[in-house]
């Protein structure tokens, strides 16, 4: 666990769908760095686990990102146990399908972008209702940033995410500023089927020479989220242990 900087000293952070996996680094990483931190996810039990990790810093309130009852319930309990909200996290992503764009099943593909797209803005929104005061973190991916074959409808809902970012950066301005990080495959139950039993083989493709970890992602969050990112806005920054600037020849 990384050090308290005290960067997020008696700041309250709402993460959607962080009882495990990169949700949860973030988690782990605000409260180490002094914050609070308000969690997400649809199963209970996983996240009395979380909370048993993270201590008192954190609560926790389930239910399905892209319920609106959810939301109303997750901002009630904001507001009774902390009164204030500086940061939002809209993590929550799904990926329900694999295989060609062209046989995408059109209900699927408007479920991923009801979770992936539109409840981020409803989350934000709601926020914003509810005096968000400081910044939003987007999780994308680098399937939002090009062909992304086998998951292309989840890559056209994380491009949306990235553009989403940035009419909101746009319009929130000056007073909230809202990034978004766009990672390559992190070792998480959501991505295990890309590497599990041929990761040597997965990892060849980053020149940094490994697949990504929880922390990889939760680092450069915290900085997006924090005043040391005082002056970016609107931005989509990738994690990709070097994946993107791979040489045409
Ligand atoms: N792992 C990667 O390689 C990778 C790469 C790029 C981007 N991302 C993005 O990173 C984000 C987190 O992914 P992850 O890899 O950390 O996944 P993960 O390890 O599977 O964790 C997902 C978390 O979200 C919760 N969750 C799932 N569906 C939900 C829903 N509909 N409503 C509320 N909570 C929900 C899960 O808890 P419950 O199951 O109990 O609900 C869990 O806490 C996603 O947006 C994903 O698209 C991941």
């Amino acid at each position: 666990m990384a050090a308290s900087t005290g960067r997020f000293d008696g700041t309250v952070t709402l993460i959607t769908g962080a009882s495990r996996g990169i949700g949860f680094a973030i988690a782990r990483r605000l409260v180490a760095e002094g914050g609070s931190v308000v969690i997400t996810g649809r199963r209970q039990e996983s996240l009395d686990a979380a909370l048993a990790e993270l201590g008192d810093a954190a609560s926790a309130v389930a239910g399905k990102a892209d319920d609106s009852d959810h939301r109303a319930a997750v901002f009630a309990h904001i507001a009774e146990r902390h009164g204030r909200l500086d940061h939002l996290v809209n993590n929550t992503g799904i990926n329900p399908v694999y295989g060609p764009i062209v046989d995408v099943d059109a209900e699927a593909a408007r479920k991923i972008l009801e979770v992936n797209v539109v409840a981020a803005l409803e989350w934000t929104r709601a926020a914003v209702a509810a005096g968000l005061s400081r910044s939003v973190v987007n999780i994308a991916s680098v399937a939002g940033l090009g062909a992304s074959p086998g998951i292309a409808f989840y890559g056209i809902s994380k491009a949306a995410l990235i553009n989403l970012t940035m009419q909101l950066a746009y319009e929130l301005a000056p007073g909230i500023r809202v990034n978004a990080v766009a990672p390559a495959v992190i070792k998480t139950a959501f991505a295990r089927a890309l590497y599990e039993g041929h990761e040597a083989e997965a990892s060849a493709a980053y020149p940094l020479a490994r697949l990504g970890e929880t922390d990889d992602v939760a680092g450069p969050v915290a900085f997006l989220l924090s005043a040391d990112a005082a002056w970016i806005t609107g931005q989509t920054l990738p994690i990709d242990g070097g994946a993107g600037i791979r040489p045409f020849l």
